[in-house]
């Protein structure tokens, strides 16, 4: 059974700033409920309720965001305001929250890397919370661990996206082994459109076996001079198995103004319920 996630949240935001700059940008909100929480429920619907956030300087309102805040909570007991508490209350019941500061910012691998005195030798999940997901019936990360559950090695998520835009993602290459699921050959971190091997784009969403972690090790700095996820699992899929799974759901890239404006409108209208 898959419990842990580790939520690499140590990164500056600076697309987002003014707003980022004493403010973690996972804490921005789309409507009224903080970017983190959305991934933090996410990963409570799939069962991994020990939460690891991969943290950096400037961040503790992450950590405050998942506690109990007394004063707050006694000023408003026995009132309708109650209710807006409700939700972030259950995921503070249900789930557990561990710290860990990435000293440096040396990329997404070494953020997870941290992760390991977190997960220790076991599968463990990967939310990028910037990478809003949206789906009702089975969220993203549920639906990868249903998958994990039948085949037991690491999955990333993945989407099609426009050939122009492969500079921005980790691209995969692979066989389809049914509709939706390709077992990986090869990926590659942010390629130019000329030299990526597809369109299908992983997303903030993992499922990793614990051998990543020597994986990770054993790579050196990649694109931009940092560890990058990609190549340790490029390798992990090339010497054992990693599949690339086509979600179910919406997703919204917030790490961008666009995205994140459309993720609020989309949420203002879909999911958004006015306090009485
Ligand atoms: C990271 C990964 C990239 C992946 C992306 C998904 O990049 O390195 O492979 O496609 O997340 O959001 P970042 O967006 O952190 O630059």
């Amino acid at each position: 059974m898959i419990k842990k996630c580790i939520f690499p949240v140590a990164g500056y935001g600076t697309r987002f700033l003014p707003a980022t700059k004493s403010m973690p940008k996972e804490m921005l909100p789309i409507v009224n409920k903080p970017l983190v929480q959305y991934g933090v429920e996410e990963a409570m619907a799939a069962g991994l309720t020990e939460i690891g956030f991969v943290t950096g300087r400037g961040k503790r309102a992450i950590d405050d965001h998942f506690d109990i805040s007394y004063e707050l909570e006694h000023q408003i007991e026995g009132t309708g305001k109650e209710k807006s508490l409700e939700g972030i209350r259950e995921i503070i019941d249900e789930c557990t929250f561990t710290h860990i500061r990435q000293r440096e910012m040396r990329g997404l691998g070494d953020a997870i890397l941290t992760g390991e005195a977190i997960v220790g030798d076991q599968p463990f999940g990967v939310i990028l919370s910037d990478d809003l997901c949206i789906e009702q019936e089975e969220p993203v990360m549920a639906q990868m661990v249903r998958l994990y559950n039948q085949f037991r090695c690491s999955i990333v998520a993945i989407e099609e996206v426009p050939s122009d835009q492969t500079e921005k993602y980790g691209i995969i290459q692979g066989e389809s082994i049914k509709d939706g699921l390709i077992r990986v050959t090869d990926m590659v971190e942010k390629p130019k459109p000329s030299e990526a091997p597809s369109n299908l784009a992983i997303i903030g969403r993992y499922i990793l076996t614990p051998d990543i972690f020597d994986y990770l090790r054993d790579t050196p700095p990649g694109k931009g001079g940092e560890l990058q996820i990609t190549d340790a699992l490029r390798k992990q899929a090339k010497e054992g198995c990693v599949m690339a799974y086509k979600f179910r759901g919406k997703r919204f890239d917030c790490g961008s103004v666009d995205g994140f404006v459309a993720a609020t409108a989309y949420c203002y209208e879909h999911l958004y319920q006015e306090p009485e």
